[in-house]
């Protein structure tokens, strides 16, 4: 049973290739700048440690691997330019660096990249791992529309803000363990309590997310710090202050959601913390964690097996980047 940081290493090894051809390198060249940037490699490790967990690592589990990252990649060119974000992973993002249209089209031909990867795999395996593919690729656009939507309205519900991120991170966390679990031969109920743990886990994964765009360390966070704050997003730091704070804080929230001053991150960060926002987060992600756990608990293999995955979530939802 392998690591997560020994198998992100492999990962980041086989995945460091050249995907994309030269020309049109106006196309190409996006692309190949945003897959050189690094990231954490999270999603093809799960793939890679859901097929461990039950077998020894298959060939097609790499392929899979790196038919969810080149998706995964896709999504946050897509992202970035919904978010209007300047900056991923400490660069330039690409429709910064490259225009818009580009950026459009370069997610555009990411996706297709990830389907032909996709098709590399054995007969047997791509029916199921196609099916869940794409339904996961739709729950995606289904989350960022409704992160969308949110941006617009005054104030969200706190289930239907877990319902956006389950749809629009964890699910692909789950899918990913699951893609895994179906190569390493796992049976149906095996499959599902692992896409459970991933599912709740995910669910942490985007609280800690939504955590430090406003009160990560900027040295390590590599995103603009406080782009949610600009963009009036409905995480739970503003819906637990709006749900909380005295009628005249939750005056000047409102306000400060209808401003664009130049302090209205710092003014917000401050509201949040006076209502203590930053610290539910805790409790929160600890939650999710321990509800992830007990699905992965409850999966027929030996103990130590899960290790590696025990692990890697008490990381996700402390890390910092
Ligand atoms: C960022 O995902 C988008 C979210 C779903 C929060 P990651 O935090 O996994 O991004 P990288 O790939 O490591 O940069
Ligand atoms: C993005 O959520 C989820 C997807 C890309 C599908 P965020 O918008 O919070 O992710 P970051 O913070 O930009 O990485
Ligand atoms: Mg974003
Ligand atoms: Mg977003
Ligand atoms: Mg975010």
């Amino acid at each position: 049973m392998q690591s997560f940081e020994v198998l992100a290493e492999q990962f980041s090894k086989f995945f460091s290739r050249r995907h994309f051809p030269a020309q049109p390198a106006s196309l190409y060249d996006p692309n190949e700048y945003f897959l050189h940037q690094g990231g954490k490699r999270i999603r093809p490790v799960l793939c890679l440690m859901g097929n461990e967990m039950f077998d020894d690592i298959k060939v097609d589990a790499w392929h899979v691997g790196t038919s969810i990252e080149l998706f995964h990649n896709f999504t946050l060119i897509h992202d970035d330019i919904m978010d209007k974000a300047p900056v991923r992973r400490g660069k330039e993002t690409v429709h910064e660096k490259f225009g818009t249209n580009t950026a459009i089209l370069a997610g555009d031909v990411m996706l297709v990249s990830a389907y032909e990867e996709l098709n590399k795999i054995g007969l047997e395996f791509l029916r199921p791992i196609l099916t869940l593919f794409n339904k996961t690729a739709k729950e995606v656009c289904e989350g960022q529309q409704m992160d969308m939507d949110f941006e617009k309205m005054e104030s969200v519900s706190f289930e239907a803000y877990i319902k956006m991120i389950e749809l629009k991170t964890s699910v692909a966390l789950a899918a990913s363990l699951q893609t895994g679990a179906i190569l390493g031969g796992a049976g149906e109920r095996n499959q599902h309590l692992l896409y459970e743990f991933g599912r709740k886990l995910g669910i942490a994964f985007q609280v800690q997310d939504d955590y430090l765009d406003a009160f990560g360390d900027p040295a390590k966070f590599g995103k603009q710090m406080g782009g949610d704050i600009l963009a009036n997003k409905k995480t739970f730091l503003l819906i637990h202050t709006l749900e909380t704070a005295a009628a005249a804080k939750q005056i000047e929230l409102k306000k400060l959601l209808q401003s664009n001053t130049a302090d209205k991150i710092e003014k917000v960060q401050q509201l949040y913390k006076d209502c203590n926002a930053d610290k539910w987060a805790l409790q929160l992600k600890q939650q999710y964690l321990e509800e992830a756990l007990k699905h992965l608990e409850d999966i027929a293999v030996l103990s130590k097996r899960k290790e590696p995955l025990r692990s890697l979530a008490h990381y996700l939802i402390r890390r910092e980047y």
